[in-house]
Protein backbone atom coordinates (compact mmCIF):
# COMPACT_ATOMS: atom_id res chain seq x y z
CA UNK A 1 0.00 0.00 0.00
CA UNK A 2 1.35 3.60 -0.59
CA UNK A 3 0.59 5.76 1.24
CA UNK A 4 1.11 10.17 1.45
CA UNK A 5 0.76 12.83 4.05
CA UNK A 6 -0.97 16.27 3.39
CA UNK A 7 1.74 19.47 4.39
CA UNK A 8 2.88 22.02 2.04
CA UNK A 9 6.24 20.89 1.03
CA UNK A 10 8.31 19.40 -1.76
CA UNK A 11 7.17 15.86 -2.83
CA UNK A 12 9.06 13.10 -2.76
CA UNK A 13 8.64 9.39 -3.46
CA UNK A 14 10.33 6.92 -1.37
CA UNK A 15 10.67 3.39 -3.10
CA UNK A 16 11.74 1.49 -0.13
CA UNK A 17 11.19 2.11 4.15
CA UNK A 18 14.32 3.80 5.99
CA UNK A 19 15.27 3.75 9.53
CA UNK A 20 12.64 5.75 11.14
CA UNK A 21 14.99 8.78 12.45
CA UNK A 22 15.54 9.35 9.02
CA UNK A 23 11.79 9.01 7.14
CA UNK A 24 11.27 11.68 10.45
CA UNK A 25 13.68 14.02 9.22
CA UNK A 26 12.73 13.54 6.03
CA UNK A 27 9.38 14.41 6.62
CA UNK A 28 10.10 17.38 8.33
CA UNK A 29 11.03 18.92 5.22
CA UNK A 30 9.42 17.38 2.43
CA UNK A 31 5.62 15.65 1.76
CA UNK A 32 6.85 11.71 1.89
CA UNK A 33 5.01 9.03 -0.17
CA UNK A 34 6.59 5.83 1.61
CA UNK A 35 6.39 2.42 0.27
CA UNK A 36 4.05 1.30 3.45
CA UNK A 37 4.69 -2.65 2.54
CA UNK A 38 8.43 -1.88 1.51
CA UNK A 39 7.89 -4.69 -1.29
CA UNK A 40 10.15 -3.48 -4.26
CA UNK A 41 8.28 -1.63 -6.24
CA UNK A 42 7.40 -2.60 -10.67
CA UNK A 43 8.99 0.19 -12.82
CA UNK A 44 5.46 1.44 -13.67
CA UNK A 45 4.97 2.27 -10.14
CA UNK A 46 8.14 3.70 -9.59
CA UNK A 47 7.76 5.75 -13.00
CA UNK A 48 4.27 7.06 -11.92
CA UNK A 49 5.56 8.28 -8.41
CA UNK A 50 8.52 10.01 -9.87
CA UNK A 51 6.00 11.75 -12.58
CA UNK A 52 3.72 12.87 -9.71
CA UNK A 53 6.76 14.19 -7.17
CA UNK A 54 8.81 16.18 -7.02
CA UNK A 55 11.52 13.95 -6.29
CA UNK A 56 12.63 10.03 -6.42
CA UNK A 57 14.39 8.52 -3.52
CA UNK A 58 15.17 5.17 -5.10
CA UNK A 59 17.82 3.44 -4.00
CA UNK A 60 20.48 0.67 -5.12
CA UNK A 61 17.79 -2.17 -5.64
CA UNK A 62 15.88 -0.52 -7.79
CA UNK A 63 16.46 -0.03 -11.57
CA UNK A 64 15.86 3.37 -12.76
CA UNK A 65 15.74 3.00 -16.37
CA UNK A 66 15.74 5.94 -19.17
CA UNK A 67 11.72 4.84 -19.54
CA UNK A 68 11.26 5.92 -15.68
CA UNK A 69 13.48 8.88 -16.20
CA UNK A 70 11.85 10.18 -19.09
CA UNK A 71 8.01 9.70 -17.32
CA UNK A 72 9.41 11.36 -14.39
CA UNK A 73 10.85 14.80 -16.19
CA UNK A 74 7.35 14.65 -18.20
CA UNK A 75 5.62 15.07 -15.13
CA UNK A 76 6.99 17.31 -11.73
CA UNK A 77 10.26 15.32 -11.27
CA UNK A 78 13.18 16.90 -11.14
CA UNK A 79 15.35 15.36 -8.30
CA UNK A 80 16.66 11.59 -8.28
CA UNK A 81 18.22 11.74 -4.71
CA UNK A 82 19.49 8.34 -4.31
CA UNK A 83 19.83 6.21 -1.04
CA UNK A 84 23.02 4.36 -1.60
CA UNK A 85 26.66 5.70 -2.91
CA UNK A 86 26.58 3.04 -6.02
CA UNK A 87 24.58 4.51 -8.82
CA UNK A 88 25.11 1.81 -11.29
CA UNK A 89 21.39 1.46 -10.91
CA UNK A 90 20.59 4.69 -12.31
CA UNK A 91 20.71 5.51 -16.36
CA UNK A 92 22.84 8.25 -15.74
CA UNK A 93 23.23 9.67 -19.88
CA UNK A 94 19.16 9.68 -19.34
CA UNK A 95 19.17 11.97 -16.29
CA UNK A 96 21.56 14.40 -17.69
CA UNK A 97 19.76 14.81 -20.93
CA UNK A 98 16.66 15.21 -19.35
CA UNK A 99 18.65 17.75 -17.26
CA UNK A 100 17.57 15.92 -13.85
CA UNK A 101 19.88 16.24 -10.83
CA UNK A 102 21.13 13.06 -9.20
CA UNK A 103 22.67 13.18 -5.72
CA UNK A 104 23.72 10.24 -3.81
CA UNK A 105 25.40 9.33 -0.40
CA UNK A 106 29.45 8.86 -0.14
CA UNK A 107 31.14 8.57 2.75
CA UNK A 108 28.76 7.66 5.29
CA UNK A 109 28.99 4.07 4.93
CA UNK A 110 32.79 3.62 4.16
CA UNK A 111 33.17 2.32 7.88
CA UNK A 112 30.25 0.37 8.12
CA UNK A 113 31.30 -1.52 4.57
CA UNK A 114 35.39 -1.53 5.28
CA UNK A 115 34.09 -3.46 8.94
CA UNK A 116 32.35 -6.20 6.65
CA UNK A 117 34.97 -6.60 4.19
CA UNK A 118 37.31 -7.91 7.11
CA UNK A 119 34.60 -9.86 8.31
CA UNK A 120 34.60 -11.68 4.89
CA UNK A 121 38.10 -11.99 5.31
CA UNK A 122 38.41 -13.42 8.63
CA UNK A 123 34.95 -15.70 8.36
CA UNK A 124 36.65 -17.11 5.23
CA UNK A 125 40.40 -17.24 5.89
CA UNK A 126 39.18 -18.81 9.65
CA UNK A 127 36.32 -21.41 7.77
CA UNK A 128 34.28 -19.74 10.16
CA UNK A 129 31.13 -20.12 7.54
CA UNK A 130 31.59 -24.01 7.38
CA UNK A 131 32.15 -24.26 11.26
CA UNK A 132 28.86 -22.62 11.75
CA UNK A 133 27.49 -24.87 9.14
CA UNK A 134 29.04 -28.11 10.87
CA UNK A 135 27.55 -26.88 14.53
CA UNK A 136 23.84 -26.21 13.16
CA UNK A 137 23.92 -29.24 11.68
CA UNK A 138 24.89 -31.49 14.70
CA UNK A 139 27.78 -32.62 13.13
CA UNK A 140 30.71 -31.49 15.00
CA UNK A 141 32.37 -34.40 16.80
CA UNK A 142 34.46 -31.99 18.83
CA UNK A 143 38.07 -29.93 19.72
CA UNK A 144 41.02 -31.59 17.69
CA UNK A 145 44.18 -30.21 16.51
CA UNK A 146 43.45 -30.67 12.61
CA UNK A 147 40.01 -29.44 13.09
CA UNK A 148 39.17 -26.68 10.44
CA UNK A 149 42.31 -25.21 10.34
CA UNK A 150 42.07 -22.25 8.15
CA UNK A 151 44.89 -19.60 7.57
CA UNK A 152 45.74 -16.34 9.33
CA UNK A 153 45.86 -12.79 8.25
CA UNK A 154 48.91 -11.58 9.43
CA UNK A 155 51.83 -11.19 7.64
CA UNK A 156 49.46 -11.82 4.30
CA UNK A 157 49.16 -9.93 1.26
CA UNK A 158 46.21 -8.19 0.93
CA UNK A 159 45.10 -7.07 -3.13
CA UNK A 160 42.86 -3.97 -3.14
CA UNK A 161 41.57 -3.32 -6.42
CA UNK A 162 39.86 0.48 -6.24
CA UNK A 163 41.47 2.46 -3.58
CA UNK A 164 38.64 5.07 -3.11
CA UNK A 165 37.37 5.97 0.27
CA UNK A 166 36.16 2.12 1.33
CA UNK A 167 39.35 0.66 -0.36
CA UNK A 168 41.17 2.95 2.01
CA UNK A 169 39.42 1.77 5.00
CA UNK A 170 40.10 -1.25 4.12
CA UNK A 171 43.88 -1.22 3.78
CA UNK A 172 43.86 0.81 6.98
CA UNK A 173 42.09 -1.86 9.13
CA UNK A 174 44.05 -4.47 7.33
CA UNK A 175 47.98 -3.21 8.17
CA UNK A 176 47.08 -1.54 11.52
CA UNK A 177 44.69 -3.88 12.89
CA UNK A 178 46.20 -7.17 11.29
CA UNK A 179 49.63 -6.67 10.42
CA UNK A 180 48.99 -7.52 6.62
CA UNK A 181 51.10 -5.95 3.40
CA UNK A 182 48.99 -3.85 1.32
CA UNK A 183 49.10 -3.64 -2.45
CA UNK A 184 46.71 -1.82 -4.49
CA UNK A 185 45.43 -0.95 -7.53
CA UNK A 186 43.96 2.34 -9.05
CA UNK A 187 43.36 3.52 -12.54
CA UNK A 188 44.82 7.57 -11.10
CA UNK A 189 48.00 7.58 -8.95
CA UNK A 190 47.29 7.23 -5.22
CA UNK A 191 49.62 10.20 -3.40
CA UNK A 192 47.92 10.43 -0.03
CA UNK A 193 48.58 7.27 2.13
CA UNK A 194 50.55 8.14 5.22
CA UNK A 195 49.48 5.96 7.89
CA UNK A 196 50.52 2.24 7.09
CA UNK A 197 52.60 1.35 3.36
CA UNK A 198 51.14 0.65 0.44
CA UNK A 199 52.33 -0.25 -2.60
CA UNK A 200 50.31 0.86 -6.00
CA UNK A 201 50.77 -1.89 -8.48
CA UNK A 202 50.26 -0.99 -12.39
CA UNK A 203 48.95 -4.10 -13.56
CA UNK A 204 46.15 -5.91 -12.07
CA UNK A 205 47.48 -9.05 -12.92
CA UNK A 206 50.87 -8.87 -11.04
CA UNK A 207 48.46 -7.85 -7.67
CA UNK A 208 46.40 -11.17 -8.37
CA UNK A 209 49.30 -12.68 -8.60
CA UNK A 210 50.79 -11.43 -5.39
CA UNK A 211 47.66 -11.63 -3.14
CA UNK A 212 46.44 -13.83 -0.31
CA UNK A 213 43.47 -12.23 -0.68
CA UNK A 214 42.11 -10.05 -3.31
CA UNK A 215 39.27 -7.71 -2.41
CA UNK A 216 37.11 -5.37 -4.62
CA UNK A 217 36.64 -1.56 -4.06
CA UNK A 218 35.87 0.24 -7.67
CA UNK A 219 32.60 1.66 -8.74
CA UNK A 220 30.40 -0.68 -11.34
CA UNK A 221 30.92 0.94 -14.24
CA UNK A 222 31.41 -0.19 -18.23
CA UNK A 223 35.17 0.08 -17.62
CA UNK A 224 35.35 -2.04 -14.33
CA UNK A 225 32.70 -4.79 -15.53
CA UNK A 226 34.15 -8.09 -14.86
CA UNK A 227 37.54 -6.38 -14.15
CA UNK A 228 38.36 -9.99 -12.21
CA UNK A 229 37.52 -11.95 -15.92
CA UNK A 230 38.35 -15.55 -16.22
CA UNK A 231 42.19 -14.67 -17.40
CA UNK A 232 43.10 -12.51 -14.21
CA UNK A 233 40.76 -15.31 -11.80
CA UNK A 234 43.74 -17.78 -13.22
CA UNK A 235 46.63 -15.29 -11.75
CA UNK A 236 45.02 -15.78 -8.29
CA UNK A 237 47.36 -17.99 -6.07
CA UNK A 238 45.09 -21.35 -5.51
CA UNK A 239 45.01 -20.92 -1.74
CA UNK A 240 43.79 -17.07 -2.16
CA UNK A 241 40.72 -15.79 -1.73
CA UNK A 242 38.25 -13.36 -3.36
CA UNK A 243 36.41 -10.88 -1.40
CA UNK A 244 33.41 -8.74 -3.24
CA UNK A 245 31.52 -5.89 -1.05
CA UNK A 246 31.53 -4.03 -4.32
CA UNK A 247 28.74 -5.06 -6.88
CA UNK A 248 28.50 -8.24 -8.75
CA UNK A 249 29.33 -6.85 -12.12
CA UNK A 250 32.79 -6.18 -11.06
CA UNK A 251 33.79 -9.79 -11.14
CA UNK A 252 32.88 -12.74 -13.82
CA UNK A 253 30.54 -15.02 -11.54
CA UNK A 254 30.68 -17.63 -13.86
CA UNK A 255 34.39 -17.89 -14.06
CA UNK A 256 34.96 -17.65 -10.77
CA UNK A 257 32.23 -20.45 -9.84
CA UNK A 258 34.05 -22.74 -11.33
CA UNK A 259 37.30 -21.33 -9.80
CA UNK A 260 35.80 -22.17 -6.83
CA UNK A 261 34.63 -25.50 -7.59
CA UNK A 262 38.21 -26.41 -8.93
CA UNK A 263 39.97 -25.54 -6.21
CA UNK A 264 42.02 -22.71 -8.59
CA UNK A 265 41.27 -20.06 -5.59
CA UNK A 266 41.46 -20.77 -1.97
CA UNK A 267 38.01 -19.47 -1.66
CA UNK A 268 35.65 -16.47 -1.40
CA UNK A 269 33.84 -13.77 0.45
CA UNK A 270 30.96 -12.26 -1.28
CA UNK A 271 28.18 -9.83 -0.75
CA UNK A 272 27.03 -8.55 -3.48
CA UNK A 273 25.90 -10.98 -6.92
CA UNK A 274 25.30 -10.08 -10.56
CA UNK A 275 21.15 -10.07 -10.33
CA UNK A 276 20.98 -9.97 -6.96
CA UNK A 277 18.34 -11.14 -4.78
CA UNK A 278 18.99 -13.99 -7.55
CA UNK A 279 22.24 -15.75 -6.91
CA UNK A 280 24.22 -18.14 -9.29
CA UNK A 281 23.07 -21.73 -8.21
CA UNK A 282 26.94 -22.84 -7.88
CA UNK A 283 27.84 -20.49 -5.45
CA UNK A 284 25.58 -22.11 -3.11
CA UNK A 285 27.18 -25.52 -3.22
CA UNK A 286 31.06 -23.59 -3.96
CA UNK A 287 33.41 -25.01 -1.33
CA UNK A 288 34.77 -22.44 1.63
CA UNK A 289 32.52 -19.78 0.27
CA UNK A 290 30.94 -16.89 2.43
CA UNK A 291 27.46 -15.99 1.42
CA UNK A 292 26.00 -12.65 2.38
CA UNK A 293 22.97 -10.88 1.51
CA UNK A 294 24.57 -7.35 0.22
CA UNK A 295 25.58 -6.65 4.16
CA UNK A 296 27.60 -3.80 3.38
CA UNK A 297 26.01 -0.59 4.78
CA UNK A 298 23.56 -2.39 7.01
CA UNK A 299 24.12 -1.00 10.35
CA UNK A 300 21.39 1.28 11.99
CA UNK A 301 24.18 4.08 12.17
CA UNK A 302 24.92 3.92 8.66
CA UNK A 303 21.66 3.17 7.43
CA UNK A 304 20.46 6.46 9.47
CA UNK A 305 22.99 8.73 7.99
CA UNK A 306 22.53 7.28 4.34
CA UNK A 307 18.67 8.92 5.00
CA UNK A 308 19.81 12.13 6.30
CA UNK A 309 22.32 12.41 3.74
CA UNK A 310 19.13 12.17 1.13
CA UNK A 311 17.30 14.72 3.15
CA UNK A 312 20.43 17.13 2.90
CA UNK A 313 21.14 16.65 -1.01
CA UNK A 314 17.04 16.96 -1.51
CA UNK A 315 16.81 20.51 1.00
CA UNK A 316 19.70 21.74 -0.31
CA UNK A 317 18.36 21.20 -3.95
CA UNK A 318 14.84 22.70 -3.51
CA UNK A 319 16.48 25.81 -1.45
CA UNK A 320 17.98 26.40 -4.68
CA UNK A 321 21.69 25.43 -3.49
CA UNK A 322 24.31 23.09 -4.93
CA UNK A 323 23.75 19.40 -4.20
CA UNK A 324 26.30 18.64 -1.57
CA UNK A 325 26.41 15.30 -3.43
CA UNK A 326 26.18 15.66 -7.11
CA UNK A 327 26.28 12.35 -9.74
CA UNK A 328 24.79 14.53 -12.24
C1 LIG B 1 25.68 1.44 -1.78
O1 LIG B 1 25.26 2.41 -1.14
O2 LIG B 1 25.98 1.52 -2.95
C2 LIG B 1 25.84 0.16 -1.05
O3 LIG B 1 26.07 -0.90 -1.89
C3 LIG B 1 24.66 -0.11 -0.15
O4 LIG B 1 25.17 -0.97 0.84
Amino acid sequence: MIMSNTSEKPTIFVTRRWPDAAEDALKQFFKPTFNEDDVPLTATQIADGFASHDALAPTVSDQITADIIAAGAAGSGRLIANFGVGVNHIDLSAAASAGLAVSNTPGVLTDATADLTLALMLMVSRRAGEGERELRAGEWQGWRPTHLMGRSLSGKTLGIIGMGRIGKAVAYRAALGFGMKIIFFNRSKVTNITDYDAKQIDNLDVLCAQSDFVSLHCAASEDTFHILDEERLKQIQTHAYVINTARGDVIDEAALVRALHRGTVGGAGLDVFQGEPDIHPDFMTAPNTVLLPHLGSATVETRTAMGLKVVANARAFFAGEHLIDPVV
